[in-house]
């Protein structure tokens, strides 16, 4: 954990012997697929192809005129013209540019730019794009009814397949979303225990529940505010965040609260604030400290789960939380969350319990065989160790760019496989005060270059971008090359 090299390498370990197969059923998939269903974003398909500088050079520029319409009439019907706070892109110094259709490793816009897309709806994607197991299996669902609010088949086999995976999970309740995952596992958290503190860290996004809105991450520290109007004083004084990595810290707070901590909620890889590792003390310490206090330890894994390893960071760790949260890789694109872990804490959940938690839509059979698909694709394939492959290469080609004697800009680069984040800066970036210290306008500058060069990266410093298993290192080549041009530019 302490080092990329150690978490690619038990990631490896995890992954399935056959690599070579692996990519051999990943590119026969893509090559299945058509790109795309809008025949003339096929055209510009082939006008866009990099593999060189030389190439970039040479783009037609892109225009923006539909995207620039769209959110002219959304702003007057949308707040702020988006759905959710980071894509409006606002932090990276542009308007938002609306999708019209994505396939494999690209999306499409109005205007009918393609990009190599680095978000994959913030790592729901891990297969791309329109993979088409996960569409057959939505088509199949689709035509037997879309909600029945009553149990059906696929959400046990979505439980069973689940728990089979990630071995802390002996119980799963399916819920809509991430937000609504740690939500509820931290309810369960409080009556398991009897207790009422929370503690998170700083940069670590778990949703917008207000016991979160407390230095989080995500949109929050995108947009430099560190908690919300209107989450009470009395629910966030519950909430006590530390600044991550900081074992004295934390060690500080349970010699004071031990006996009133309820549970520490961590992002075990952060993605929220960019892409921060843990220490191994780190992530030993909390292991001790919720062991020793009786609090239990929650593991948010609705980035990392099933993306940095099949197991999720757990695997990589070698931790068996006591819950865990889980959204985006579960639901293939469709929206859905989980949480789960021991059975003698997840019992006191209704119906079997007391602990109220309930949804019109959970296990929605849609989502659920959407997800489905995604995962039994991920446990055929395992294509873990192609994944950190390709992740590296782009982390290293970064590197070398950045370090080009006529470029010679102080950048730190963070990875993991299936999600990468580069930071403008000459320190380590090791926690959430670190990450705030680099150089966020070169960020914005380098973000505006990459989009108009095709490379749609997540509009914000404080995320992690996400590379699927579609990327090809051809992908790669294209990332750098724009990246090299865009970083030319802004240092101008
Ligand atoms: C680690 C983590 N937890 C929770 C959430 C909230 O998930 P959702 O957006 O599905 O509510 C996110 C969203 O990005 C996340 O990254």
């Amino acid at each position: 954990m302490g080092s990329n090299a150690t978490a690619d390498k038990s990631a490896d370990k995890s992954a399935d012997k056959s690599a070579d197969k692996t990519s051999e059923v990943v590119d026969k998939d893509k090559s299945e697929k058509s790109q795309g269903d809008n025949e003339e974003s096929h055209e510009k398909v082939d006008a866009h192809s990099l593999h060189g500088k030389a190439k970039v050079a040479e783009l037609p520029p892109f225009t923006f005129e539909r995207s620039s319409k769209l959110f002219a009439r959304a702003k007057e019907r949308i707040p702020g013209g988006v759905n959710s706070p980071v894509r409006s892109c606002k932090s990276v110094g542009r308007e938002p540019i609306f999708m019209a259709n994505a396939d494999g490793p690209h999306m499409y816009d109005e205007d009918k730019n393609r990009y190599l897309d680095y978000v994959g709806s913030w790592g729901a994607m891990i297969l791309g794009h329109c993979h088409p197991r996960v569409m057959e299996a939505i088509e199949t669902a689709v035509r037997r009814g879309t909600s029945y609010g009553a149990p059906a088949r696929a959400e046990v086999e979505m439980a069973e397949l689940m728990c089979e995976i990630v071995p802390s999970l002996e119980m799963v309740r399916m819920v809509n979303s991430g937000t609504e995952a740690c939500m509820s596992a931290i309810r369960l958290a409080r009556a398991f225990t009897k207790r009422s503190l929370i503690v998170k860290f700083d940069g670590c996004y778990h949703g917008h529940a207000d016991s979160f809105l407390v230095k989080a991450g995500s949109g929050l520290a995108t947009l430099g505010i560190s908690s919300s109007p209107g989450a009470p004083e009395e629910i966030t004084k519950l909430t006590l965040s530390l600044p991550y990595n900081d074992v004295d810290a934390l060690r500080e707070v349970f010699a004071k609260k031990s006996d009133e901590i309820a549970a520490i909620i961590v992002e075990p890889i952060i993605g929220n604030a960019g892409l921060i590792r843990p220490t191994d003390e780190f992530v030993k310490c909390m292991v001790g400290l919720c062991k020793d206090s009786g609090a239990l330890l929650i593991y948010d894994e609705v980035m990392t789960g099933f993306r940095v390893a099949f197991g999720g960071a757990q695997e990589l760790h070698k931790v068996k939380p006591d819950l865990s949260c889980f959204g985006k890789v579960i639901g293939g694109g469709l929206p859905v969350g989980a949480y789960g872990g021991r059975k003698d804490v997840m019992e006191h959940i209704a119906p079997q319990g007391t602990v109220y938690q309930a949804g019109t839509l959970s296990g929605n059979p849609l989502a659920m065989a959407a997800g489905l698909a995604q995962l039994r694709f991920l446990k055929a394939n395992k294509p873990y160790a192609r994944l950190g492959e390709i992740t590296e290469l782009l982390a290293n080609g970064f590197l070398e760019i950045a370090a080009k004697e006529d470029i010679a800009v102080p950048l730190q680069v963070a990875h993991v496989p299936g999600m990468v984040s580069f930071f403008f800066t000459d320190k380590p970036v090791t926690d959430f005060e670190s990450a705030l210290k680099c150089d966020t306008e070169l960020f914005g500058k380098v973000w505006r270059g990459l989009v108009e060069r095709g490379i749609y990266w997540p509009p914000s410093q404080f995320e992690s971008a996400f590379v699927s298993t579609v990327h090809s290192k051809a992908d790669v080549k294209e990332t750098l090359a724009a990246f090299e041009a865009s970083l030319r530019e802004a240092i101008k």
